[in-house]
């Protein structure tokens, strides 16, 4: 997709929602809700093999969105093996064309294709002036998701306003416990935390997150879905594992 259709791609809804809220269906629930896949530097998920799980992806019958973070290696070739799965980076650098040597530059990366990318990955940490400056550099219709290691950290990201805000405990990442049953307070304090500070940013979880009843329980607990990765990249079969995930938004 080039810059400039990608400027003009459809607004996302940006409400919190819940089961129940609003006269909301299961079916403006599932709509409203997001999976994205971390591809990181997975073996299983990078080069031609993010190729082929990325087709798995997007042969998902789901009204979610389903997102692949993929590495910068990757953009080009993942959105030509899977046209319509929605492509995010997995880390962007706030910079112009010119002299930066090494550096992952938006413009380029919208160009590629890419609707999206994760900041602030506990796997990546930047400075809030990262986040903040890459924030003013692309296209608001491009999908910011900050992560945060904690309640605290989701609040500060959120008053920066991108798009989504991540939470994710660094200890249960890459862990079979997910994080809405080890810790669903911080879940639910990071969802009532970001919604004091903006009712635009929304919520995702995410360490741990494996099965469908956990991405049920991140909807209840007041996320608009998950952000994971080992469920998807580590398992025997990825196809499988990601029916099971996106039924958790049917329940
Ligand atoms: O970005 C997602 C991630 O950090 C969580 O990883 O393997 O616990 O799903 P995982």
């Amino acid at each position: 997709m080039s810059a400039s259709a990608m400027y003009h791609k459809k607004a996302h809804s940006f409400s919190n929602p819940r089961y129940g809220q609003r006269g909301e269906s299961v079916r403006d629930v599932v709509r409203d809700s997001l999976v994205v896949v971390n591809f990181k530097t997975y073996q299983t998920a990078q080069g031609i093999s993010a190729e082929d799980l990325a087709s798995k992806m997007a042969q998902i019958e789901t009204s979610a969105r389903l997102v692949a973070a993929v590495s910068a290696f990757d953009i080009s070739a993942v959105i030509e093996a899977a046209p319509g799965l929605e492509v995010w980076c997995q880390h962007l650098d706030p910079v112009g064309f010119g002299s930066n040597t090494g550096w992952l530059h938006p413009a380029t990366a919208i160009e590629r294709g890419a609707t999206g990318t994760l900041i602030n990955h506990a796997e990546h940490k930047v400075s809030l002036e990262h986040v903040a400056m890459l924030l003013e550099q692309v296209p608001s219709e491009f999908s910011v998701c900050a992560c945060a290691a904690d309640v605290e950290e989701g609040r500060a990201l959120s008053a920066l306003n991108p798009t989504f805000v991540a939470v994710e405990p660094p200890e249960l990442i890459g862990g079979n416990v997910s994080v809405t049953n080890a810790d669903p307070e911080i879940v639910s304090g990071t969802a009532e935390a970001v919604k004091d500070v903006s009712r635009s940013v929304r919520v995702l979880c995410g360490a741990g997150v494996k099965t469908g009843s956990d991405v049920t329980k991140a909807i209840e607990l007041g996320a608009s879905g998950v952000l994971l990765a080992s469920g998807v990249t580590m398992a025997d079969d990825p196809l499988e594992s990601l029916e099971g995930l996106v039924s958790g938004l049917r329940n």
